[in-house]
């Protein structure tokens, strides 16, 4: 391999680790002290967004459609997969953006022609290599600074998207009336971001000391509302892929319309809540959980008032802002599905039946 482990066991490792420098890469020369520099963008035309994307990376496109919605921009977040195959309408002066770490995934890049068929009138693609196929495709490029991502498995490629994302929401929402203060309160919590995530990662002994109880579990169940519920996916995600343990993602509320039916003594809970205004709903998802004799785990942050007992086991995470957090909790999962496969004594790095880049159908 051309890239050296260092004192690294497996490139995961490795990648999990430089998460902050790749996080401060990728802000790099992109933000100031209180405001986010220009980044070409389309300015005020774009009037809708349409985010494409597969695997990991089509999981921080809907944790942005949260976020542009919020900010009074239209978003649909649609697997490529889908897209490339159905004939939606498309609004006026719509922009389509790819989210791709390769580049080079054959679903994505059919789903960016689909969408230029159709007349989406712009297209950006945010995009870890910058030299691939996909870059020479769309009219635009954001390049996420997170050097070169060997392990099958994403992790610094997934949060740097999601950073790269914000930059695209901070470029769009600041032509709707996102004001000055707005700004520069993400914009700090950007600036924090690096640091935080160096805290999180001195977490790392306390998580791996989880992964004796997943080592022997069949199933696992993930649950997370707003911004962390697709964060409750991609930690599913990234069990399923090195772990091998079959794990389900569901969004809280969903719980009673049918997985609570699984929950048994054998089947463990990972509840993605930082303390934020859906913490009170997804209290109450726990207790359902914890009622029908089900082991939880709960990612909290400092200051969710849930306690550990001897169902629950609350794992506390560095506390960030609301628009970083979905990043730092992030980076506890990956933590913890490296751990239990490296108990299980997988093949970290290349899963089995997995391919790092997909460049055919
Ligand atoms: C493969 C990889 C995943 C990745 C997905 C999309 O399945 O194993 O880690 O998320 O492709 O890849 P892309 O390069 O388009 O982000």
């Amino acid at each position: 391999k051309l890239v050296d482990l260092a004192h690294y066991s497996h490139y995961m490792q490795k990648e999990i680790f430089e998460q902050g420098s790749a996080v401060a890469n990728t802000l790099e020369e992109r933000i100031t002290n209180n405001c986010m520099l220009e980044i070409e963008t389309f300015g005020d035309q774009v009037e809708a967004v349409r985010i494409l994307a597969c695997g990991t990376s089509y999981y921080a496109g809907m944790v942005a459609r949260i976020w542009l919605e919020s900010m009074g921009i239209p978003c649909e977040a649609e697997i490529a997969s889908e897209f490339r195959y159905r004939n939606p309408v498309v609004p006026d002066n719509a922009l389509v953006v790819a989210i791709s770490q390769s580049g080079e995934t054959a679903d994505t890049l059919a789903a960016l022609n689909q969408a230029s068929k159709l007349g989406y009138k712009y297209s950006l693609a945010i995009c870890n290599s910058p030299f691939s196929q996909m870059t020479r495709v769309t009219d635009l490029v954001l390049h996420t600074r997170a050097g070169p991502e060997i392990s099958v498995a994403s992790t610094k490629a997934f949060t740097t998207q999601l950073v790269s994302l914000l930059l695209l929401m901070i470029a769009l929402a600041k032509r709707r009336g996102m004001t000055v203060d707005e700004e520069a309160e993400i914009v700090s919590e950007l600036r924090a971001l690096p640091s935080r995530i160096e805290a999180l990662l001195q977490m790392d002994k306390d998580i791996a000391e989880l992964s004796d109880y997943f080592a022997d579990k069949e199933h696992t169940l993930f649950l997370g509302r707003g911004t962390h519920y697709p964060i409750a996916l991609e930690g599913a995600l990234k069990l399923k892929e090195i772990s091998y343990i079959h794990a389900d993602a569901y969004p809280a509320g969903e719980l009673k319309h049918g997985p609570l039916a699984l929950i048994d003594a054998k089947t463990p809970t990972i509840a993605v809540a930082p303390n934020n205004h859906l913490l009170a709903k997804l209290k109450a998802n726990i207790q359902e959980v914890r009622a029908r004799g089900g082991k939880l785990f709960v990612f909290s942050d400092s200051g969710t008032p849930i306690k550990s007992d001897e169902l629950i086991e609350v794992i506390e995470v560095v506390k960030s802002g609301p628009f970083t957090s979905p990043i730092i909790h992030t980076i506890a999962l990956q933590l913890l599905a490296y751990h239990v496969a490296v108990t299980k004594g997988n093949d970290v790095d290349n899963p089995r039946n997995l391919a790092k880049s997909v460049t055919v159908e």
